[in-house]
């Protein structure tokens, strides 16, 4: 069986968490493949509303199991911590997460750097980032020097990869940040009970996931954040260090290319971004207050109000090349519901000349084209069907679907399951 694909085709928060949770249902297992506790997934059924950060957020369907796959950076304390908030909720997870063996461990440490290096970053070239220690732990994973969810398994390969970790790391808190070292035994203490927590389910996902496909278990991968936030294809340096596209999705889940089938892009409505950098749709003053509160745009990891903005047509294209996605989701759109005229962006001009794509760099230059679509002015929350929909709000949709080129399969019309229409 194939394996479909989740990718946000913004900045994050487009809302895929409730799409995964839509797809999930003839899913078998469900692969997270990149990012951290920097995600905030929210998924909202009947009514009650669930935040994942770590853990898969099918995992509230009772026929899935869940794996954290090796491209994910793994904050170990949190990770328990959420499995127990679920267990709590009696979703039996300790029981259906598999974690691989190759995830790079987040530790206190990385939050403390990521902190120090945002609050002494010059004017202009602070990222804004969740402060998490995302890029911290990554920058180890490529310094070759991290520890990994693997070495966590065997009590004297902790110790001495620990030791040599912590010595180098120290320097670097006490040298460059000015801040005291961490000490060696709460560490270890807290890999050690993760280890036992989760004895039998750290193992090598790839195999795993590779294995089940081949027997014809149907697998979906669950991207965080977005393209905009790519390391490569993103809005560099105001970025997240991983690979949210599809290149991220093979090598942060180690599953062979054919085997991908769906790859589903999903997009607001409209546009948000929280963290600094450029956002050329991007609204100001009373205009995004006022998109904001429609549409209750706070961060979910850092409650941070996100910066709202109209759709970018260039953007969306942007993320269709490079990730091959072939199914469009479009989400919050009954958030538009007041809007007497909706402007779409519709290209980018850069030092004067038109562009057909977006640019790796002058992002923070382009000048948008504009085009004014009709509103609806009805409020369109819970329609599950595309007949139901006012004219101009199908106009609208319909209108990004030529622009675009791919098929819109999925049209979200609210926070819950149900409020969702499949095309
Ligand atoms: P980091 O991933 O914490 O290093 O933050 C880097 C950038 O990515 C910042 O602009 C964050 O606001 C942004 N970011 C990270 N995770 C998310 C997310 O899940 N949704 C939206 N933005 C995110």
């Amino acid at each position: 069986m194939p394996a479909d694909l989740v990718i946000g085709a913004q900045w994050g928060d487009e809302g895929k968490a409730k799409v995964i949770d839509y797809l999930s249902k003839e899913i078998d297992i469900i692969a997270r493949y990149q990012g951290g506790a920097n995600a905030g997934h929210t998924v909202v059924v009947h009514g009650k509303k669930y935040i994942f950060h770590l853990v898969p957020s099918g995992v509230i369907y009772p026929n899935t199991i869940c794996v954290i796959g090796n491209g994910v950076v793994l904050d170990t304390d949190y990770l328990m911590k959420e499995c127990d908030d679920l267990c709590k909720e009696d979703f039996d997870v300790y029981n259906k997460l598999y974690i691989s063996d190759s995830c790079h461990i987040i530790l206190p440490l990385h939050g403390i750097i990521d902190a120090h290096r945002e609050k002494n970053s010059s004017p202009g070239t602070k990222i804004g980032t969740t402060g998490k220690g995302i890029g911290i732990c990554y920058a180890d994973k490529m310094m070759r020097i991290g520890i990994r969810t693997g070495d966590v398994l065997d009590e004297e390969t902790l110790r001495d990869k620990l030791k040599l970790f912590l010595a180098r790391k120290n320097e670097e808190l006490v040298k460059l940040y000015g801040v005291e070292p961490v000490g060696f035994e709460p560490i270890f203490e807290s890999l050690k009970k993760f280890a036992d927590k989760f004895k039998g389910k750290i193992i090598n996902t790839s195999y795993y996931l590779n294995e089940e496909l081949r027997k014809g278990k149907r697998v979906l991968l669950e991207g965080a954040q977005g393209v905009g936030l790519d390391i490569d294809f993103g809005t560099y340096p105001f970025v997240t260090s991983s690979n949210p596209t599809t290149g991220g999705a093979l090598t942060g889940s180690g599953i062979g290319f054919q085997h991908l089938s769906k790859i589903y892009g999903i997009s607001k409505a409209y546009a948000t971004r929280v963290g600094e950098g450029p956002f050329p749709t991007e609204l100001f003053g009373e205009d995004a207050d006022n998109m904001r509160k429609l549409g209750h745009e706070y961060g979910s990891t850092t409650g941070r109000p996100r910066r709202c903005g109209w759709f970018d047509l260039e953007m969306i294209k942007h993320s269709i090349r490079i990730c091959g996605i072939n199914q469009l989701v479009i989400t919050k759109i009954d958030v538009l519901s007041t809007y007497p005229t909706i402007p779409v962006g519709i290209g980018y001009e850069l030092n004067g000349k038109r562009l057909d794509y977006m640019p790796s760099c002058g992002m923070d230059k382009v000048k948008v084209i504009y085009e004014n679509l009709p509103g609806w002015n009805t409020d369109i929350t819970g329609i599950n069907r595309f007949e139901d929909l006012p004219a101009n709000c199908q106009s609208y949709l319909k209108y990004l679907n030529e622009k675009i080129g791919v098929p819109i399969s999925i049209i979200s019309t609210g926070p819950d399951r149900k409020d969702t229409i499949v095309m």
